[in-house]
């Protein structure tokens, strides 16, 4: 097996914009961040993947870079950036950065002239793009080249007028997507890779990996994501980086792909694969969509929560990888709602389910990640008003749902519980005014309830959700969890997250309820040996028959004898 520092870390996922403002414009940046590096160290992260700081007109919150050269002065300066690799490496934090490749912002120079015939480098440029012609109908009337949808809503096309093209966007608009078929434009990319690697990164989330290929005979479909993502030859390209960039220089990596096969996910991240090193899938993340609702349809319906789909998904993973690979455990991320308002409860059980939730995902093998407030407890948005919400993905669904039939407050409703602004307002730090994250108006909203839901509340209670974190990541290095072997009981169970992990030296056993009403399980295994390591409840004596309260969960632990 092979035994990289990012095998056992435990990564924070720090969202620039809302981390910490420490120049006081509302929007958080890099001197936020080296402030609170000393906090990270403490709370026992050994490394930070921070989300896009390029500059950007912020379309997509960054993930429409304009120049990967510079920093947005959002976030500050390139000097900001060196202050902030030099500092976490001095606290042993490792740096990942966001790698953006799939497409740029329309504002980059690259697509300024590749839009526009009269540019003197419009031929160089035109090609970094994809464009395809208008379609006619009979009546002469222009329309798109494809009906196929983007991600986030509405046509992939835009047209241009100047060149009577249409330039494909398989998010924004303002997002067209790069053709990876052309080398000049593949090559300037790669001397962007190097030129992150030299600031001194340890890795890279590299985004919307599966989608840089795409089916250049247009053939048409509604959604269409088959033409666009997952295609066979976007391996091919990150074979290419990673043979040439990111394995000569031991940089990390963690993809980002969906509904990959066994075959796929170890061509992604096998051990002995040049793509990735691990990669985050999606496999758990909607397991309570309501698929019959027509007027907020797909992601955006909450439905019954289905805890084996959970349970199964992990589990598909921990056996598609094998000995051949390692897995990414990780709740959400900043595209899915916060996870104790999404499969926890937000009102009663707030701080006993975000503990069952830490409980239930960290004594799992693998690459660990947190995401930033996940560790205070913090819920999704209560905004009232549709201006609250920053992201261009609501913006273009809202209009959809409208279309769809929803009222008004059907769709803010949606928005509310699925919206990937829920995991992206500002830090709650402590019950100053803007949660301590700001003393001007934050760029969003912070959450109304900042004054109990705050680090500096949770850091007081000494069996806090934020204690719980301190701790099981420190349970989880001691016990070695990231090289364990995983195996869940009862895997059907409807309401029950039960597994135990072995490693070298030690057995973890967790016993927990994923819902809010009481349940009963049966273990059916040896118990002996066992003691009680953490649980959200008074203890209750360990049985093979056992009635758990709602969220309530376990963890015990034995050592490993010569014979277990
Ligand atoms: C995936 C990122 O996580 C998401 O936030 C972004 O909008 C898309 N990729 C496009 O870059």
């Amino acid at each position: 097996m092979t035994n990289n520092w990012w095998q056992d870390a435990i990564i924070y996922q720090l969202y620039i914009r809302s981390f910490y403002d420490a120049n006081h414009d509302g929007i958080g940046d890099f001197k936020g961040v080296i402030e609170k590096l000393d906090y990270l160290d403490h709370l026992g992260v050994d490394a930070v993947w921070v989300s896009p700081h390029y500059k950007s007109p912020m379309d997509d919150n960054g993930y429409d870079v304009s120049d990967y050269y510079q920093v947005s002065g959002d976030y500050g300066t390139l000097d900001d950036v060196k202050k902030f690799i030099k500092e976490a490496h001095q606290r042993d934090i490792k740096v990942i950065f966001d790698l953006v490749l799939n497409h740029t912002s329309d504002e980059h120079e690259w697509f300024q002239a590749a839009k526009d015939p009269s540019h003197p480098d419009h031929e160089k440029y035109h090609d970094y793009y994809i464009w395809q012609p208008p379609k006619y109908t009979e009546d002469g009337t222009r329309t798109m080249p494809t009906s196929w949808r983007s991600w986030f809503g509405g046509p992939v096309w835009e047209y241009n007028e100047p060149t009577d093209e249409y330039y494909l966007h398989i998010f924004s608009k303002k997002m067209p997507d790069l053709n990876w078929r052309n080398d000049a434009m593949k090559n300037e990319l790669k001397v962007i890779i190097k030129w992150l690697i030299d600031l001194g990164v340890d890795g890279f989330r590299v985004d919307a990996s599966n989608h840089l290929e795409k089916n250049w005979d247009f053939p048409d479909g509604h959604p269409g994501y088959e033409h666009f993502s997952s295609l066979p030859k976007h391996h091919e390209y990150l074979e290419e980086l990673g043979r040439e960039l990111f394995g000569p220089h031991n940089i990390f990596t963690l993809g980002e792909a969906g509904g990959a096969s066994k075959e796929e996910a170890l061509q992604y991240c096998g051990y002995d694969s040049n793509e990735f090193d691990v990669l985050i899938q999606f496999g758990h993340t909607w397991a309570d969509v309501d698929w019959d609702n027509q007027k907020t349809p797909g992601k955006w319906a909450k439905g019954r929560l289905d805890v084996p789909s959970i349970k199964q998904s992990f589990h598909h993973w921990y056996e598609m990888l094998g000995d051949k690979g390692h897995n990414v455990i990780y709740w959400h991320n900043h595209d899915q709602p916060r996870i104790v308002s999404h499969y926890g409860n937000d009102t009663v059980y707030r701080e006993r389910s975000a503990k069952m939730l830490c409980h239930t995902l960290y004594f799992m093998p693998g690459t660990a990640i947190v995401y930033q407030g996940e560790e205070i407890g913090m819920t999704n948005v209560d905004y009232e008003s549709l201006d609250s919400f920053r992201d261009v993905e609501v913006y273009t669904e809202y209009d959809n749902f409208m279309k769809l039939g929803a009222s008004h407050e059907e769709a803010m409703q949606a928005l509310r519980d699925r919206a990937r602004d829920n995991a992206r307002s500002p830090y709650h730090w402590n019950d100053n005014p803007y949660a301590g994250f700001s003393t001007k108006e934050p760029w969003m909203p912070v959450v109304k309830n900042y004054p109990t839901v705050n680090l500096k509340h949770q850091q007081a209670k000494s069996d806090s959700i934020w204690h719980t974190y301190h701790d099981v990541f420190l349970y989880r290095k001691q016990f070695d969890i990231a090289h364990g072997k995983v195996t869940f009981l009862d895997i059907e169970h409807k309401d029950a997250y039960l597994y135990h992990t072995k490693t070298t030296t030690h057995e973890a056993l967790v016993v927990a309820n994923f819902t809010d009403h009481a349940t009963s399980v049966t273990l059916e295994m040896s118990l002996e040996g066992y003691t009680l390591l953490l649980s959200n409840y008074d203890p209750v004596p360990l049985n093979n028959e056992m009635r758990l309260a709602p969220y309530a969960s376990y963890v015990y632990v034995k050592e490993r004898g010569e014979n277990t």
